[in-house]
């Protein structure tokens, strides 16, 4: 039986708004990473990374994955970056179902160019989409240990959200 719907994936592939409507068809809570470390720091994710550096971030992302480690009826939409601490799965992983929401690069900057009020600071570079190619590299070896990866090219929020409700129902 399945608990806890995990989403995956980079920067701006839809993990908030994907949670936000599949937390409400299965009238589950929606833990929003960034937002809950946000709102417990009272400063944002830009400013953390700006004073207290990335490293510094990983733990907060590490704390709070620890100390949400029993919820359940829960859909976790951790941040691009948290599946590099391959060990944090390990902390949630029993009867959750994992899902890697894939994007394209292009995807990513123009979502990222579109969203002016999140700035995500790894994309503060001279050459962002060389930035997100490499990051992306690196990154996907873990995204690959989804159960499940959804290619979120061209298709909307709902339709992806009904996707993995259906997933879940098989
Ligand atoms: C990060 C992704 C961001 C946020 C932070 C770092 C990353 O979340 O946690 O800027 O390392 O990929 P989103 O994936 O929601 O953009």
């Amino acid at each position: 039986m399945i608990e806890r719907v995990i989403l995956i994936g980079f920067m701006c592939s839809g993990k908030s708004t994907v949670g936000r409507l599949l937390a409400d068809e299965l009238g589950w809570e929606l833990i929003d990473f960034d937002e809950t470390i946000e709102r417990e720091q009272k400063r944002s994710i830009a400013e953390i990374f700006r004073s207290d550096g990335e490293d510094a971030f990983r733990r907060l992302e590490a704390d709070l994955t620890k100390r949400i480690e029993n919820r359940s009826r829960v859909v976790l939409a951790p941040g691009g970056g948290w599946m590099t601490q391959p060990e944090l799965l390990e902390h949630v992983a029993p009867r959750s179902l994992t899902v890697w929401l894939r994007v394209s690069p292009k995807t990513v900057l123009e979502r990222h160019e579109g969203q002016k009020g999140t700035l995500r600071p790894l994309l503060a570079v001279m050459d962002p989409l060389e930035e997100v190619g490499r990051l992306l590299a690196a990154r996907e070896p873990y995204y690959e240990r989804a159960d499940v990866a959804i290619d979120t090219e061209g298709r909307d929020a709902e339709d992806i959200a009904n996707e993995i409700a259906a997933r879940m129902a098989s």
